[in-house]
């Protein structure tokens, strides 16, 4: 008889994501599988056994977690964050209390601009111990698999530099991370007129960044102001060209059509939509591009109206959420804040924000093979909730409800 590393059983309520070859449209998102009163098997680091607490009792385990009527979901998943970045923008909020739009505080040399200033300035170990407490951060809320972005850069030492951190933290994080590329964030004010040619460098850049494997996709802010439509299909086109999934920070502020584009160019996924078309929305239902929803960045700009996350799911577009960390238009590790905001402002269901923090958000970073479901053969990556169900997560909010994250099998927090 199998003796199992580990095992964890009387689990109130195991929340199991459906197993999909493709993203869950809205219809598929409406549905979660709940089983009450569950156990879990974990053998080299993999699912091994789910079944009942009952029948878990028959088992052999090195290992044995009471669960005491928790809630167990699988590992979430944030698939947008600028992780890495050097110092911080508290004296912004004042000119956001004061009314200057974000766009304009960036126009005037601040904003990401004094982020990319700062990172310049901060060596590879400060940036990585720097990151690595933010990230320690995002475990404790229960996240597991992370998407973090370059853009602080601008140029490409420093974008190398925030690459190199990112495959670092890889390195030495039980956790699993995907790089990706956003060296298009915003112009640097020595290239004005000559964004041409800033791009030109950014599209240079993706050779070096294949050969050294630092980065499996490529970003851009599209948005007035920074990047126009024709720049960002120029851009992704040549990244696409070269081998990398795509995402595009699309239609945050203004409606310029970067939702339309991503579907045009097979994006991985189009993130913020907050001003997305009903024709991109349309366009995201007839395919498998993931909108991928920041509505902590919505609510932390101020803003009343939020990404139209009802009309989306009820067209049939598969949404993930993800905490857009940055220091500037998001500044919070916590994905359970989201998960609330997602409840509170876009309206979404406990079962649609639950598939969209786990399933959906795999999907949107390429890691559907990896992350975001539990059965037999995954990756025995699990959160153990101090909640008393499933619907109790979006509604207690502001605080910590994990009790403790495992990621292979082994607890890295809690
Ligand atoms: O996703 N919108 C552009 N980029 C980030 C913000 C970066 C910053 O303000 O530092 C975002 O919101
Ligand atoms: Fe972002």
């Amino acid at each position: 008889m199998m003796n199992y590393d580990l095992i964890v059983y009387n689990i109130g309520q195991l929340i199991l994501p459906k197993s999909s070859p493709k993203p869950l449209n809205g219809e598929e998102m409406k549905q979660l599988t709940i089983k009450e009163n569950a156990a879990i098997a974990v053998q080299d680091k993999k699912i091994a056994w789910i079944g009942s607490t009952e029948e878990s009792y028959k088992l052999d385990a090195r290992e044995r977690i009471d669960a005491k009527r928790r809630v167990v979901s699988p590992g979430l998943v944030d698939p947008h964050t600028h992780l890495v970045f050097g110092g911080s923008r508290e004296k912004e909020l004042a000119m956001k209390q004061a009314g200057i739009p974000y766009l304009d505080i960036l126009a005037n040399g601040g904003g990401i601009l004094s982020t990319v200033e700062a990172t310049k300035q901060a060596s590879e170990d400060e940036l990585f111990e720097k990151a690595a407490f933010h990230l320690d951060r995002m475990i404790s809320y229960g996240v597991t698999t992370i998407e973090a972005k370059s853009g602080y850069g601008l140029d490409p030492a420093t974008e190398m530099k925030q690459l190199r951190v990112v495959k670092r933290l890889k390195e030495k994080y039980p956790i699993t991370i995907v790089s990706t590329f956003l060296g298009p964030h915003a112009i640097p004010p020595t290239y004005k007129g000559k964004e041409e040619r800033f791009l030109h460098e950014m599209i240079d850049l993706l050779d070096d960044i294949k050969e050294n494997k630092l980065a499996d996709f490529a970003d851009i802010f599209c948005e007035t102001g920074v990047f126009t439509i024709e720049q960002s299909r120029h851009f992704l086109e040549r990244a696409k060209e070269k081998g990398f999934g795509l995402k595009i920070h699309a239609d945050e502020i203004d409606s310029l059509g970067g939702t339309e584009l991503a579907v045009a160019l097979g994006a991985t996924s189009a993130d913020h939509l907050v001003a997305a078309s009903d024709t991109g929305i349309s366009d995201l239902a007839n395919s498998h591009t993931v909108a991928v929803l920041l509505p902590g960045t919505t609510f932390y700009l101020g803003k009343d109206s939020f990404a139209r996350a009802r009309k989306m799911i009820d067209e049939g577009v598969a949404v993930a959420l993800a905490t857009d960390f940055n220091p500037g238009s998001c500044v919070t590790e916590n994905i359970q804040l989201i998960m609330s905001l997602a409840a509170l402002k876009l309206k979404m269901t406990a079962e649609e924000i639950w598939n969209a923090v786990t399933v959906n958000a795999a999907f949107a970073i390429g890691k559907q093979d990896e992350a975001g479901i539990l059965e037999i053969g995954r990756l025995a990556n699990f959160v153990i909730w101090e909640v008393p169900n499933y619907l109790y997560l979006p509604y207690h909010f502001g605080v910590n409800h994990a009790n403790s994250v495992y990621h292979s099998g082994s607890k890295i927090w809690g």
